[in-house]
């Protein structure tokens, strides 16, 4: 209790200095509340404004795949260079320290794997995200898939509706099925869908072909997952021309834990998506980190 005989009469009003009124940085974002920008803050950084998102959440639907057999091997260590990581609940509470000072992005839908029917999923309690601080949370989203798009579309909807009584944002992940292409034309229509329906942010896939036409059919920052491991080189060109094009960074996974070096690699994914660095000097870096013991 403030001592009532101390109080002096304000003075310091900074008449004539007009109180700075800032954007936000984040394409789309500025009408959001204090919260969500804020959680979106911590995600992407706002001097570059783009993010490194470290995805270890292929287990949920794929069992102890390539590099992610133990985590806490292998992924634990590549945390202090990722600024988001992307994971189940499951890998969170079992080999992520607590003590981890990075933004999460949660596993939000679950439901099936890839023995049987991808995409037939449901999401998680609000009060589970609340429990482990998550900053955004992810959903599939099957756009085209006969079975599964009504459903992954109310997941989405649903949890943009549940992260929203807490500020909490939802990322679209665009799921990809047998039947769907991976063009410039599929990837637009269904990272607008998700971005129409309340995502904050769009995980979706690199294409070769007009993919500056799938950021700007997108009212939001996109981010691209890395897909199959590629050559190092490949995969640094393929952020570098996703970057140039205007993504807002990757959540990548396979390119970077199955890398020879995962860590000389996540470093020089950052190079590319943090200061632009051409593939070539992202590759050079790649290398010596790697070669420097
Ligand atoms: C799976 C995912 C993965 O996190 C995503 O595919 C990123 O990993 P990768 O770079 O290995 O493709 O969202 O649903």
């Amino acid at each position: 209790m403030p001592d009532n005989d101390s109080i002096q009469a304000g003075k310091n009003y900074g008449i004539g200095i007009p109180q700075k009124s800032d954007g936000f940085f984040l394409k789309g974002s500025a009408s959001l509340d204090w919260g969500v920008k804020n959680r979106l803050a911590q995600i992407f950084c706002p001097k570059s404004g783009n993010s490194v998102m470290l995805a270890f959440d292929h287990g949920y639907i794929m069992g102890p795949t390539s590099g992610l057999e133990r985590m806490d091997l292998t992924i634990v260590p590549l945390i202090d260079y990722a600024d988001c990581i992307m994971c189940t609940r499951g890998a969170l509470r079992s080999i992520v320290p607590p003590t981890v000072r990075k933004p999460l992005s949660l596993r939000f839908s679950a439901g099936s794997t890839i023995l049987t029917d991808l995409n037939d999923e449901c999401v998680m309690d609000i009060d589970e995200a609340l429990r482990v601080n998550a900053t955004i949370l992810a959903v599939m989203v099957a756009v085209g898939d006969p079975k599964h798009e009504a459903l992954t579309i109310r997941n989405l909807t649903k949890t943009v509706d549940l992260g929203m009584k807490y500020s909490i944002p939802a990322m679209g992940v665009t799921a990809v099925g047998k039947e769907l292409v991976r063009d410039a034309r599929y990837l637009s229509m269904a990272s607008r869908v998700c971005a129409e329906n309340g995502a904050h942010v769009i995980k979706t896939y690199y294409c070769e072909k007009d993919f500056a036409q799938v950021v700007n059919s997108v009212p939001v920052p996109i981010v691209i997952a890395g897909g199959k491991k590629l050559p190092e080189k490949e995969a640094l060109d393929m952020a570098y021309r996703a970057i140039s094009d205007g993504a807002s960074g990757v959540d990548m996974g396979r390119n970077i834990f199955q890398s020879d070096s995962p860590a000389a690699m996540i470093q020089a994914v950052r190079e590319v998506v943090h200061k632009g660095a051409k593939p070539e000097q992202a590759y050079k870096l790649y290398e010596e980190l790697k070669n420097k013991k």
